[in-house]
Parts: structure tokens; sequence; C-alpha cells
């Protein structure tokens, strides 16, 4: 792993530890509503999951955003966008960042094959679980593999660069981080996205798909207190970096993707629930292209 400076932002090790355990609740998150595999479960997430239950269904009964709705709702608006990036072609190999316990790569490999190259990269630790639980799973193969990597490495062994330098350069290729970015400082969050759209660009087409929390969507009573539980729950702060999506957005094109959309997840009026609906307005997805007409 790469790092040769750490400035006052960077996270410590404590810290990394700390994200790295909510990998384990929405690990079981996706389990407990059919999306995932049970061999991508903890008892780790299985405990902090029955811990924020009570939470949860506090939040759904007085008609309230929660937790849960809100990862659904982003998880499956990354699914369908990265979806959509395949089925028209654009896009054939994908790099999910941070990919922690998420069933997407297992997902996205079993039904796509060989067409496409799906890479999960995480912080040594939590690949080594995620590709052991894999095999176990016997779900690895030439297309989908985990491999150790420091999104906030800028090169070398463990960078992004170092990884992308070994794909084709003839095929499209996405980057994806789902529930990163709020943990590091905005300073950080504009290093990634200068890193991500670098390292795009010599694709024929380069896609960047993820989450974001902003501010204006966090001013509510109910949403200030969900932030305030979110940083507890990870004893750190969950830092809003945006003021608005029109920020971020500008952000996204200074960091090199002139084609940006920041929006709040769109929950299929058939298959979400009301809940995962009002949830959704607490967060958003963006879609960044390293091409203006993607
Ligand atoms: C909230 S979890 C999200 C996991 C997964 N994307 C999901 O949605 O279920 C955050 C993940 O970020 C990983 N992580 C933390 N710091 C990282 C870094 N510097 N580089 C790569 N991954 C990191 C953690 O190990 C953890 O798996």
């Amino acid at each position: 792993m790469i790092r040769s400076r750490k400035p006052a932002d960077m996270p410590t090790d404590e810290d990394s530890a700390r994200i790295s355990l909510t990998a384990h609740y929405t690990g079981y998150t996706w389990y407990r509503h059919g999306l995932s595999h049970r061999g991508l479960i903890t008892p780790t997430g299985r405990a902090l999951y029955t811990a924020l239950r009570p939470l949860n269904g506090g939040a759904r009964r007085l008609g309230l955003p929660n937790l849960d709705g809100l990862l659904l709702a982003r998880h499956r608006a990354l699914d369908a966008w990265l979806e959509q990036a395949i089925v028209d072609g654009r896009v054939s190999q994908v790099i999910e960042v941070a990919a922690g316990l998420s069933p997407r790569g297992w997902d996205f490999a079993r039904r796509h094959g060989d067409r496409i190259t799906y890479i999960e990269a995480d912080l040594a630790d939590m690949a080594k679980l995620k590709r052991n639980r894999l095999q176990k799973m016997g779900a690895t193969s030439a297309h989908h593999r985990v491999v150790a990597l420091d999104a906030l490495a800028d090169g070398g062994p463990g960078s992004l660069s170092d990884l992308a330098a070994a794909l084709d350069r003839k095929t499209g290729l996405a980057i994806i981080t789902e529930g990163l970015l709020n943990y590091f400082s905005r300073r950080q969050v504009l290093l990634i996205w200068q890193r991500f759209a670098r390292v795009l660009r010599p694709f024929p087409q380069g896609l960047y798909l993820s989450d974001l929390h902003i501010a204006s969507d966090n001013r509510g009573l109910a949403a200030r207190s969900f932030v305030a539980l979110l940083s507890r729950f990870v004893r750190g702060e969950v830092h809003l970096h945006f003021r608005s999506a029109l920020e971020a957005r500008s952000e996204l094109i200074s960091a090199g993707f002139p084609a940006v959309e920041v929006i709040h997840p769109e929950c299929d009026e058939e298959s979400a629930d009301a809940q995962e609906r009002r949830s959704a307005r607490l967060v958003r997805v963006l879609r960044a292209g390293t091409r203006t007409k993607p």
C-alpha cells in the first residue's frame, strides 16, 4: 500500500478500520433485503443490523426516512445505471472501489459472465475477507476478482492507476464507489475525483458512479438526526462536503468529468416501497462521464 505523505486529513489506520466495519452492516442489509448471498454476511454485520433494527423500525412506523431505505434506494439506482451502461455496450470493465461485502460484483459477474470483467477492490484486510468468501461460494473467475487497493494512493502497487494500466484500453471502463466518499474530507474527495477522471480518460468510455450526501438534503430535523446517528455509528465524522447538487456537479466537471448528473435515486413506483422513496430524498447518486457524449 502506497502512502508516502500523510497530511492531517488523511484517515488513520483506526479510521479505516471503522469505515471497514460499516461494510459488515451494509453487507447484512443487502442480504436481509434479498439482494445478496448468504456467503457474504458476517456475524458482525448481523449484530450491527440487529442493534439498529429498533431505530429503522421506529422511523418506518413514524413515516420518517431510515437507513435501510436510503441504502436500498442508492444501491438499486447504481445497479440500474451500471446495468444500462453494460447493456448499451458502453462499458465492459468495472472496478468497484471500496466494494466491501457488497453483492454487486457477484451479481453482475454471474449475470453477464465473460462479457464483462469485474474487479472488486478494497483495503487489504477487507479484500482478503471478500476473496475468501467468494472463493467459498465458487464465485471467482478470470472475469471476476478481488484486489487490495487504497483509493487514496496516487500510484504504485495497490493504486487505482496501477490496476487500470493492466485493463483493455479498447473497451469502456466504469468505476463505482458506494458508501465511501462521506468518510473522507472534501480535499480528499476532490483528489479522488481527479484521480478517477485521470484513470478513466484513456478508455473509449469512462464512467464514474457513486452515492453522495449533500448538505441541502440534510437540513430537516430527521435528516440531521440521521447524520448524527451515522457519525455515531462509525465513531467518526460523516462529512457533507457540498451545499448543493449544483456545487458537487461543478466540482466533478472541474475534476475532469464533462458529463455529470447528480440526482436523487429514482425509485421505481412498482418495486420500491414508500419507505425507500421517502429515504431516497436524503441521498444523491452521481453519474459522471469523461466524454461529453456518453
Ligand atoms: C461503508 S463500506 C461500503 C462497502 C460497500 N461499498 C457497500 O456499499 O456495501 C466502506 C468500505 O470502504 C472501504 N475503505 C475505507 N477506506 C478505503 C480506502 N482508502 N481505499 C479503499 N477502500 C476503503 C472499507 O474497507 C469498506 O469496505
